[in-house]
């Protein structure tokens, strides 16, 4: 029979009030209020949210990333629904860098709501000229750079697969933006070895790091036998891939301890975002669940900051990386290490993460 160690929350009703706590954030040399942001590509430019969201309380609205040109992305269908998560070849649909500074980004600075610009761009010119637009941008929190796109130059070659065009990326955009917006690298899970991707990118002059992009993967409709999305490839978000991007957050938190990260794959509730901070992560973002619940990034702050008060710490800060501590060496009698230990199928299910 089976046997599973179940560890139980402390059922606490975190709906309502958020507790004094200090949640507050560096990403990248910018101190933030909050500690939790939306994700790129999962709020737009956060229009869609205010209705159900102080957007001026979360730590930052993260933008759709921005290309110099109009695009209307890739063909439909581009959503597909996968066990625990989604795939999505959308594309890098957009109106281009002009539009977008003058119509999104006048709509949040007229509200006063910090915003992470992120840029993606097909060539190592086209970030230049996008640095270059944003240069005399004032009041930006960060500029999160999308290199998870094809290097049209490089036959095609995702720019953050390869450390020397993921670099001269971040170097282009490190020399043309204003020295005190950080500049954040988004890296792609998609890779054999994230340390050496992330360490090329703050050799070149990266602030800080975003970790992870969606993971590259693929649905097979049954009944057409067909790939499910138009673009037959899409990016694979949501809880399926907490797990690789809590792994990526803790390898290069474990590597660069001193780069601060904004962690995300798959957070839905405050426990999750937890474990990112454990991991290593500064910070966090929170996507695919705002399409299922749109408040999702305040709540998981709400969350987050009693899970860290319920767990004895003071301050988020001081929970970043503090699953990296040594073991602990202090002996206890053989009864008291022992876990509880249930057999799973006797038991009544482990509550859903929604209710954690
Ligand atoms: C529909 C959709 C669109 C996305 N668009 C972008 C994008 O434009 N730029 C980007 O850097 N990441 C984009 N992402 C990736 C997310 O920002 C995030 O890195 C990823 O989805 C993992 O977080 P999540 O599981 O909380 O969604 C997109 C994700 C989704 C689901």
């Amino acid at each position: 029979m089976t046997r599973a160690v179940i560890t139980r929350e402390p059922r606490r009703d975190t709906s309502l009030d958020r507790p004094d706590f200090d949640m507050s954030a560096n990403v990248g040399g910018v101190t933030l209020p909050d500690a939790v942001l939306t994700a790129s590509g999962c709020a737009a430019a956060g229009r869609e949210l205010e209705p159900f969201l102080d957007l001026e309380r979360i730590g930052a609205v993260v933008t759709k990333s921005v290309m110099l040109a109009p695009r209307s992305g890739r063909p439909t269908p581009r959503m597909a629904e996968t066990p625990s998560g989604m795939l999505n070849s959308i594309g890098l649909q957009g109106p281009g860098i002009d539009v977008f500074l003058e119509r999104d980004l006048r709509w949040l600075r007229d509200r006063g709501i910090r915003t992470v610009v992120s840029i993606a761009g097909g060539s190592v010119d086209e970030f230049t000229k996008l640095a270059q637009k944003l240069r005399h941008v004032e009041g930006l929190s960060a500029i999160e750079v999308n290199i998870s796109c094809p290097n049209v130059e490089d036959r095609g070659q995702v720019f953050a697969c390869e450390p020397s065009a993921a670099a001269a990326v971040l170097s282009t955009v490190r020399r043309n933006t204003m020295p005190s917006v950080p500049v954040l690298a988004k890296l792609s899970p998609d890779v054999t070895d994230i340390v050496e991707i992330a360490r090329s990118v703050v050799a070149a002059g990266a602030d800080g790091l975003s970790l992870i992009n969606t993971l590259l993967g693929m649905v097979i409709d049954v009944d057409t036998m067909r790939p499910a999305l138009a673009g037959v490839t899409g990016g694979l978000s949501g809880p399926a891939i907490r797990p690789v991007a809590v792994r990526c957050v803790y390898q290069v938190h474990a590597a660069l301890p001193d780069v601060p990260i904004l962690g995300m794959g798959g957070i839905r509730h405050g426990v999750d975002a937890l474990e990112f901070i454990l991991a290593g992560a500064s910070a966090v973002s929170v996507g695919t669940a705002t399409f299922n619940d749109p408040s999702a990034p305040e709540r998981v702050s709400r969350q987050l900051a009693w899970a860290l008060l319920d767990r004895g710490f003071t301050s988020l800060a001081d929970a970043v990386g503090y699953a990296h501590r040594a073991p602990d060496t202090v002996a206890r009698p053989a009864a008291s290490v022992e876990p509880e230990v249930v057999d799973v199928l006797d038991e009544e299910p482990v509550a859903d993460v929604a209710e954690r």
